[in-house]
């Protein structure tokens, strides 16, 4: 099972296993993080699942749509390391990712 390293918005990091085939923003909302609200239930139409991903990993993310792009967009706190967590399904080759949820916009 992949494993996840999760930093809320309190900055404490927890590591969690996660079922093959869920997204990063089902692997994080089902193990208790109620602060990634993901509004949409990951149809891409919220933003509200809003994480930093390790830039290490960048390259192995899928890429990003421009429907994410937008919605990224409307947010005060994009960064360069911004992803919608819905749109990312966690693989094996992702084991070990960290993601970070960005502050509430
Ligand atoms: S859950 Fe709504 S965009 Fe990801």
């Amino acid at each position: 099972m992949p494993k996840l390293v999760v930093t809320n918005r309190e900055g404490e990091t927890s590591e969690i296993e996660v079922e093959d085939g869920l997204t990063v923003m089902e692997a994080v909302r089902d193990n208790g993080f109620d602060e990634l609200l993901a509004l949409c239930g990951g149809c891409c139409s919220c933003a509200t699942c809003h994480v930093y991903v390790d830039p290490a990993f960048k390259d192995k993310l899928p890429e990003m749509s421009e429907d994410e792009d937008d919605l990224l967009e409307s947010s005060d706190h994009r960064n360069e390391t911004s992803r919608l967590s819905c749109q990312i399904p966690l693989t094996q080759e992702l084991s070990g990712m960290k993601v970070t949820i960005s502050p509430e916009d």
